[in-house]
């Protein structure tokens, strides 16, 4: 509990370490990755060249690289088949940021045009597609079976949990319990592979791999939380914010807002955040709605708890070292700006 507490006043924090700080221990083999990845994305891609370029020069926070290789490093050594997870898993994610966008209709991201809006979704879907292929082609280059196994898995999670989360939006009959079940797929599927695949590709101890994954999880919940909640703030993120509410995506402030609310306000707040076409001043009523009936810290509160849960699992297993660089890692997710 005493954790929970130090999680919870870090929250917001701008002392806390940053991105660049907390892999310095790594660096050198986050370079490898990134090099790894230059190689994978850049060969035999006439066609798609121009795009690919375009999307070379943003890269995003590589929080989930980062993941593999300090989840590899606690119980072995980083080698050949954490960089081969490292980079299948940053293209399987890049790939999927380029069709989610399509399906959000998001003009921007990483602080640019989104390749939907600058080369329309057509060639995003294909795009997409092709990274995606791509991604998982990389294990089956290097015999990486098990690799394959988890990812062509979480992938699969991934659509469904988007498919379901398009399907809610539609009904419009979001629960705290579906929205738990979404992000577990869509977002923390991914997330646990990372930690899995980084634990499988130094050491074969099954108990470890297998709550490796079950951490990955947890960190995955709270980093989707973390994301949710953005779309509540008033900070650039690089990409847009208040779409979750144009698209109708109950997320975790709103559903705990409307649980704190009365009935009638909660009523009024639904059957705005239902409409289709909804103007500025509805979408700032939902804001505002969020910010006064506790919403943000409702949803804080329990993405600390994941966090505190993962690392307390963390500390179950024989970590050899970079503990706290992994603690330090699930901090900034937490915490982070964007
Ligand atoms: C964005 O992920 C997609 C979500 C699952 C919310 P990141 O925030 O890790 O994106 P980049 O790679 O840093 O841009
Ligand atoms: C995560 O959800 C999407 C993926 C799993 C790719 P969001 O739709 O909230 O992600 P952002 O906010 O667009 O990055
Ligand atoms: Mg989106
Ligand atoms: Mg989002």
């Amino acid at each position: 509990m005493a954790e929970l507490a130090t999680l919870q006043n870090k929250s917001g924090n701008p002392e806390s370490a940053s991105l660049d700080e907390i892999i310095s221990p790594i660096s050198e083999h986050i370079s490898t990755f990134r090099q790894f990845f230059k190689d994978e994305i850049d060969t035999d891609v006439f066609l798609l060249n121009q795009i690919i370029h375009y999307l070379l020069r943003q890269k995003g926070k590589e929080i989930r690289p980062t993941l593999v290789l300090m989840s590899a490093r606690m119980f072995g050594e980083i080698d050949r088949r954490s960089y081969v997870a490292a980079t299948m898993i940053e293209l399987l994610h890049t790939a999927t940021l380029i069709h989610d966008d399509v399906v959000d209709e998001a003009d921007k991201r990483r602080g640019f045009a989104s390749i939907n809006k600058l080369w329309k979704n057509k060639a995003g879907v294909l795009l997409g597609d092709f990274l995606l292929s791509k991604g998982l082609l990389i294990a089956l280059d290097n015999e990486e079976y098990q690799l394959l196994q988890i990812l062509s898995e979480a992938v699969k999670k991934m659509s469904e949990g988007e498919l379901r989360q398009l399907k809610t939006a539609k009904l419009f009959n979001m629960t705290e319990e579906r929205y738990f079940q979404i992000i577990s797929e869509k977002t923390a599927s991914l997330i646990s592979a990372c930690c899995e695949c980084g634990a499988v590709s130094s050491t074969d101890d099954e108990h470890v791999i297998k709550s490796m994954k079950s951490i990955g999880l947890k960190i995955g919940i709270a980093f989707q939380i973390k994301d949710d909640l953005f779309d509540y703030g008033l900070d650039d993120i690089g990409k847009p914010t208040r779409n979750d509410i144009k698209e109708r995506k109950v997320t975790l402030p709103l559903i705990k807002a409307l649980e704190n609310s009365t009935m009638t306000k909660s009523l009024m707040i639904r059957r705005l955040m239902k409409k289709r076409k909804k103007s500025s001043g509805d979408i700032q009523k939902i804001v505002t709605f969020v910010h006064e009936n506790s919403g943000i810290e409702s949803a804080e509160k329990l993405m600390n708890q994941y966090a505190q849960e993962a690392l307390s699992e963390l500390k179950e297993l024989p970590v050899q070292k970079g503990y706290e660089d992994f603690e330090q890692l699930t901090q900034f997710i937490i915490n982070r700006k964007k």
